[in-house]
């Protein structure tokens, strides 16, 4: 199966999707979800899916409400304009890597293979693991497995990846993981998804594209309009948490991303998380939390 959708009662609720409203799914995947939505969408409801792997494109439902856009989220906006799909009625983002891509040896996402350190959801970029180990000063480095990877010994290992590209090519994930064997702290295959996970959302900016799309998503859905985010990672919650309750991102908001004073309210207070019943069949429904909220106040006329 190419992904299993997280929490999918929880969010199909969460939208309380209008039969005649427009909606975007911004990571269309195995379009578990959209399909969810569609069904229950009437004859003039529509939904655009965005996606900026090629292989979900593949994955996209056959039906004439749906649009697909094969971009990054971060052009939700300008693409929703485009296909005269404003304002949405609501919007879905299922951050991270659909178990299609983690399980595709080549796309190199996952310890368990050995194969070129790739980790690009976008193949259209070249900005591959490989290069950002090839290229990435030691300061960024230890930013980057200390923040998103939240390893133990974060300064070691970028010292440690910086002395040894000087001599090794760490192009495939065996030859990373044979560089790191001596600074592997705890239970070594939870150290190697923790960096694996750092160096993946970096190659990605999946911080920052998260970032762009939830300003965008406070301009594109109508007041009263849903919104529902699923996060995997702890840095992520607090992003979506701290947007849907202040509507900025204190200090890390970039210069032309002003936010909108407050644009949502929070309709669950704790983010939900998947029940023991769907945590029986979908080991990575674990780590997932959702977090829906309403569009307040009156939409800006773009
Ligand atoms: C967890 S999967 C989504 C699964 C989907 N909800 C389903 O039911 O099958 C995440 C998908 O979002 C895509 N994605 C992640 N970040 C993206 C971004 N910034 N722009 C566009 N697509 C993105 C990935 O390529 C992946 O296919």
């Amino acid at each position: 199966m190419y992904h299993q959708p997280v929490l999918l009662t929880e969010v199909i609720d969460g939208l309380a999707i209008r039969p005649e409203g427009i909606y975007a799914d911004a990571t269309l995947g195995g379009g578990g979800h959209a399909r969810a939505i569609l069904e229950k969408l009437g004859p003039r409801g529509r939904l655009v899916g965005f996606d900026q792997d090629e292989d979900a494109w593949e994955q996209q439902p056959g039906d004439k409400r749906f649009t697909l856009v094969p971009e990054n989220f971060r052009h939700l906006e300008r693409f929703l304009k485009l296909h005269s799909a404003l304002p949405l009625d609501g919007l879905l983002a299922d951050l991270g890597v659909s178990s299609h891509q983690f399980d595709t040896a080549q796309r190199g996402f996952s310890t368990r293979y050995d194969a070129p350190l790739d980790m690009r959801m976008d193949r259209r970029s070249e900005f591959t693991a490989a290069n950002l180990l090839r290229t990435w000063s030691e300061p960024e480095l230890l930013q980057l497995f200390e923040q998103y990877g939240e390893v133990s010994n974060a300064r070691t290992l970028a010292r440690l990846l910086v002395q040894a590209r000087r001599t090794h090519e760490l192009d495939t994930i065996g030859a990373l993981k044979a560089v790191l064997k001596p600074v592997i702290r705890g239970n070594p295959q939870r150290y190697l998804a923790q960096v694996f996970q750092a160096l993946r959302i970096g190659v990605n900016d999946e911080l920052e594209a998260l970032r762009q799309l939830l300003v965008q998503a406070a301009k594109v859905i109508r007041p009263g309009g849903r919104l529902a985010v699923i996060t995997f990672h702890s840095l992520e919650d607090r992003l979506v948490k701290q947007f849907i309750k202040t509507g900025s991102f204190g200090s890390s908001a970039t210069a032309d991303d002003r936010p909108v004073e407050k644009p949502f309210r929070p309709v669950t207070k704790k983010p939900v998380t998947a029940g023991p019943a769907e945590l029986k069949t979908n080991n990575r429904a674990r780590s997932a939390k959702l977090r829906i909220a309403e569009r307040t106040g009156t939409q800006d006329s773009k």
